[in-house]
């Protein structure tokens, strides 16, 4: 009798934890990202307000951004404020992690501020840090695949990517939204690096083929939700690999068979130099500036000046085209240092394209 009691008690006792196991990964506030040995569950701390997507059912932009660039989320908002994506059904998510020990000058109370003004933060609780993005690019897709399952497009940036809207949002209305794609800045037969010192060192067993798959920069790509939710439940059967988007973007999508795109010719401006140049012709010399994105250089306020300017150039309805002795390559100096893959290390940029 005792003794069928406590069999009792303890399959009670399993039928619970599992039920609040179950629970737990499936409410609004947990991730199921790896089953190495077993489920890594990472959580959310912050989640942006409930209606950011579900009334602006176009385009979501999740923008990875680390904890204490607080200054460049403000660039974002005042480039793109919120009034003008409301009115391209458009909504924006920075996606943040927990402070780390280094950290001087932000605090956890300043971020909770910070969202509780704009509404558009979603923090994991995984520790800033470049071995630990994968989880929070994932933390943003799954996220956004389950907020904003209606949205027809997800735009996924980095906070030092500059980039301009109203030309992003021209494409998209040309993509078809019903099929599931990735489509970005396109890297082909790149090796892993296996020298220690690199930054960007990968061990043959956290990766053990020669070649990476085909991947897209995480700079800047484009996707639908759909294929976010294929992606982010994928992850779960792969074990963790902590360079996000060749993670993301080939390794998943080579296992799940999704087609990557490559961007139009003359989309990207690769080196921050000549995104600067090609502002000041805009600015100054009133010659059309047709590149969408490029690297900020460490200049916050990058993305403010070459929308602003981007704005005026195409309202003025008075800039020139680039002529062919105008050619980027041939009035800028470029220092061809940093580069949008400078941090990367992981690939080389074989080829420059320049109008
Ligand atoms: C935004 O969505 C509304 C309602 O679906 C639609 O009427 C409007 O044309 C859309 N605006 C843009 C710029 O796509
Ligand atoms: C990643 O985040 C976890 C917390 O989830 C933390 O314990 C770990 O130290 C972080 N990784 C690195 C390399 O900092
Ligand atoms: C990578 O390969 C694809 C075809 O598989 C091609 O469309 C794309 O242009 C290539 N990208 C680069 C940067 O070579
Ligand atoms: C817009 O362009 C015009 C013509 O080049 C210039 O005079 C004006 O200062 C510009 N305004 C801004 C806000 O850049």
């Amino acid at each position: 009798m005792r003794r069928k009691f406590v069999y009792l008690a303890i399959l009670l006792g399993i039928a619970l934890t599992s039920w609040i196991y179950w629970k737990s990964n499936v409410g609004n506030n947990s991730l199921v990202f790896f089953k190495s040995k077993n489920y890594i569950i990472k959580d959310i701390q912050i989640k942006p307000s409930s209606f950011s997507c579900k009334r602006h059912p176009f385009l979501i932009i999740l923008v990875t951004s680390y904890v204490g660039h607080v200054e460049l989320r403000s660039a974002h908002r005042r480039a793109m404020p919120s009034d003008m994506l409301r009115q391209m059904n458009t909504s924006r998510v920075f996606l943040l992690a927990q402070i780390p020990a280094k950290e001087k000058y932000i605090t956890q109370s300043a971020i909770k501020d910070e969202s509780d003004e704009f509404g558009d933060i979603l923090q994991g609780t995984f520790t800033e840090n470049y071995r630990n993005l994968t989880y929070k690019h994932l933390m943003g897709l799954q996220w956004a695949s389950i907020n904003c399952a209606k949205s027809k497009f997800i735009l996924k940036v980095d906070d030092d990517t500059v980039f301009n809207l109203e030309k992003t949002y021209q494409l998209l209305k040309t993509l078809d939204h019903s099929s599931n794609f990735f489509m970005g800045y396109m890297l082909n037969n790149t090796k892993p690096k296996r020298n220690k010192e690199n930054k960007w060192y990968v061990t043959w067993n956290e990766y053990s083929r020669t070649e990476y798959p085909p991947y897209l920069s995480g700079w800047y790509y484009i996707t639908t939700p759909g294929a976010a939710a294929m992606v982010s439940e994928e992850a779960i059967y792969h074990p963790y690999f902590w360079i996000d988007d060749i993670f993301v973007t080939g390794i998943l999508t080579e296992a799940l068979d999704i087609k990557l795109r490559q961007l139009p010719d003359n989309y990207w401006l690769e080196y921050y130099e000549l995104l600067e140049c090609c502002l000041k012709d805009m600015i100054k010399k009133s010659i059309k500036c047709d590149y969408v994105l490029g690297p900020n250089g460490g200049r916050n306020n990058l993305i403010v000046e070459f929308n602003n300017a981007l704005r005026n150039c195409s309202s003025w309805q008075n800039c020139k085209p680039r002529t062919e002795k105008q050619s980027l390559n041939k009035v800028c100096v470029a220092y061809k240092q940093r580069t949008i893959f400078s941090d990367g290390g992981k690939a080389e940029v074989r080829s420059i394209r320049l109008l």
